[in-house]
């Protein structure tokens, strides 16, 4: 019997040459981990998304290192192919290029994450370097990035204007020359997104960035459909899980009410 293997750097690499579309969504906790992996999903986010999803704020900047570093733990028992990226949280990397490295290190020491990811572009390029010549794979993540929301003004689209544009097409040439293996494009026009995957020789992974994108990914419970009220443009829910848990808890109480359950079956 063949031993289970992780996706790796190499093999996601290999993929992306293959030009095969590079599947992630967000997970964090082992319950859904071992799903994505029955899936075949090829990487999993831990995003600081959870500081919406899983802690109920309304942005993610509250999340702190430790918040991810747990969510990855639990991350990587529940699975053992897909390829784990955790994410940097807010300050734990814009004050000093010491705290991202040591930020960065935790992820994959404590949390026994594959890669990280950081928000930013080519200024933060000097500190990509310093993390992949540590050792550290990193993914870069440009265009409308959620730990900025307060900076842009709320969520909006990025790269609308041809400056706009030219300087993200320059930040993700930076973060590639500076090492990053994989780069987040999250909401930012097709056509632009397009023109830095033509640019760059790594694999771009768009979230309301088109098709012409190498990859592509979702936070876990917009894919899920847990959350009818949550609807962005670029979302898509691929299942309608809210009424099917609440139906089920209703199931549940009605029959706990009326002792239905437990019946003998489930009694000892
Ligand atoms: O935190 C997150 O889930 C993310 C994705 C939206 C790309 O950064």
């Amino acid at each position: 019997m063949s031993a289970v293997r992780r996706k790796t750097t190499h093999s996601l690499r290999k993929q992306y040459e293959r030009k095969e579309k590079i599947v992630w969504t967000t997970c964090y906790d082992a319950t859904f981990a071992r799903l994505v992996e029955m899936a075949e999903i090829d990487v999993i986010l831990v995003g600081d998304s959870l500081g919406n999803v899983v802690q109920g704020h309304a942005t993610t900047l509250p999340v702190t290192v430790e918040d991810i570093v747990y969510h990855t733990r639990a991350v990587a028992r529940g699975c053992q192919r897909p390829h784990i990226v955790a994410d940097l949280p807010f300050m734990s990397y814009q004050a000093n290029e010491d705290d991202g490295l040591r930020a960065a290190g935790a992820m994959l020491k404590e949390g026994r994450a594959q890669s990280v990811k950081i928000e930013g572009g080519e200024y933060f390029a000097p500190m990509v370097h310093r993390m992949t010549q540590a050792g550290i794979a990193v993914c870069g993540h440009l265009g409308f990035t959620p730990q900025s929301v307060h900076k842009f003004g709320g969520y909006r689209i990025q790269g609308k204007t041809e400056d706009a544009a030219d300087q993200m097409v320059k930040d993700a040439v930076a973060l590639t020359e500076a090492g990053i293996h994989m780069l987040v494009l999250e909401m930012v026009p097709a056509d632009l997104a397009k023109r830095i995957t033509d640019t760059v020789d790594i694999a771009t992974i768009g979230i309301g960035a088109g098709t012409d994108v190498d990859g592509q990914v979702l936070v876990l419970q917009d894919i899920l459909g847990l959350n009818n009220d949550f609807k962005p443009k670029f979302v898509k829910h691929f299942a309608s899980m809210e009424s099917t848990v609440v139906d089920a808890l209703k199931s549940y109480k009605k029959e706990v009410q009326e002792i239905s359950f437990p019946s003998e079956d489930f009694s000892f």
